[in-house]
């Protein structure tokens, strides 16, 4: 059975620490209660399935059923040179890291410390580090909530791409559990600048260092939601033209410039875009930008929904003056 709770506090339950009430809350810790979602949601204007909160912003109120999805569990399978594991979408994403690099399934490491759970992972194709969660997922199990059966999508028909997926268009879609197919030899994604400089002084490094390496390169530089509010990276890294991006680079040589698949686009460092106007570390009120990554948002104090969307629009209108180039905010406003 599902239980719903009226006038919850979600603030605690959101990365960011925004002062939120929700109108109606309810725990799914269970497949059997899934039959009684639907007949639920009858009853609310609107629904959201909350995993780890780590890339949401709540208002004061949500007038509509929060579904916290809290399903556990974990499953492995020898597939020869690989393990096919599928973890339940309540999972906490740094946890299955870290049971599957002591199952000894690897290639997620550079993944290491990204706040939230498994369920939520697919829908913004989480990345960091040279590695995307798209390369390793073969299968989303999610529940249909308009016609209640329960379906499987493959990685093609995700539509995966740069921080986007198909399941943030398709809000009935509930994600109940993710497979991934991991390699029992560790891929060693090593590259990306600082990771790479930083394992180059290990010998034969293993899968542990560099997990250990992310997860300090990340203390290091990104704000723990723990100690204080925030929702990772705020904005995505703009994607332009390359012909505008290479007169960008003209004007700002120091601007970081990463090549696309399609040679006609260029992703460019947001994060730099902000500190170069100076607004790293920048405060007003209760919101300001981290001091250590301009693309941050970190919250102060008790700091409210549209307190931070002003912020926001404060840096995407000092961005758009200066470069000509529009931020888009990466966690999604309810
Ligand atoms: N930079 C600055 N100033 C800043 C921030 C960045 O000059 O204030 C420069 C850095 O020196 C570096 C470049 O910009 O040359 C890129 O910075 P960084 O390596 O920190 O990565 P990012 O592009 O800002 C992205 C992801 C992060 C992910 C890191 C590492 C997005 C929107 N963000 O940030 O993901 O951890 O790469 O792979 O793609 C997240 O999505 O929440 C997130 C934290």
């Amino acid at each position: 059975m599902l239980k719903t709770i009226t006038n919850y506090d979600i603030s605690t339950l959101n990365s960011l620490k925004l002062s939120s009430t929700a109108k109606y809350y309810t725990i799914l810790d269970d497949y059997a209660q899934l039959e009684n979602i639907q007949q639920e949601l009858i009853n609310h204007k609107k629904f959201f399935v909350l995993g780890g909160g780590s890339n949401i912003i709540v208002p004061e109120v949500y007038d509509g059923l929060i579904i916290h999805n809290q399903l556990k569990g974990i499953e492995i399978i020898d597939d020869g040179e690989y393990y096919l594991v599928t973890a339940k979408a309540g999972e906490i994403w740094d946890d299955f890291i870290a049971y599957c690099g002591n199952n000894g399934a690897y290639g997620l490491e550079n993944l290491s410390l990204i706040p939230g759970t498994v369920g939520a992972s697919p829908v913004q194709n989480i990345g960091a580090y040279g590695v995307e969660v798209k390369d390793f997922i073969t299968q989303i199990e999610v529940y249909d909530l308009n016609d209640t059966q329960i379906k499987y999508l493959t990685n093609l028909e995700c539509n995966f791409s740069y921080r986007n997926s198909i399941l943030k268009s398709l809000p009935n879609f509930l994600v109940l559990s993710v497979t991934f197919r991991l390699p029992k030899i560790s891929p060693m994604n090593c590259n990306y600048g600082d990771i790479k400089s930083k394992l180059e002084i290990i010998m034969n490094p293993s899968a542990q260092d560099l997990r250990n390496c992310i997860i300090e390169t990340r203390n290091s530089k990104l704000p723990s939601p723990e100690v204080i509010g925030n929702a990772g990276s705020f904005f995505h890294n703009p994607i332009i033209d390359t012909t505008f991006a290479n007169a960008l680079k003209e004007q700002y040589p120091n601007l970081p410039c990463y090549p696309m698949l399609q040679a006609q686009y260029t992703k460019v460092s947001a994060g730099w875009l902000i500190d170069n106007l100076g607004l790293k570390g920048f405060r007003q009120g209760n919101f300001g930008t981290y001091d250590k990554q301009a693309l941050v948002i970190v919250n102060h104090g008790n700091g409210t929904q549209s307190e931070l969307l002003d912020f926001a629009s404060f840096i995407v209108n000092q961005v758009k003056q200066t470069y000509n180039i529009e931020l888009n905010i990466e966690p999604i406003i309810l």
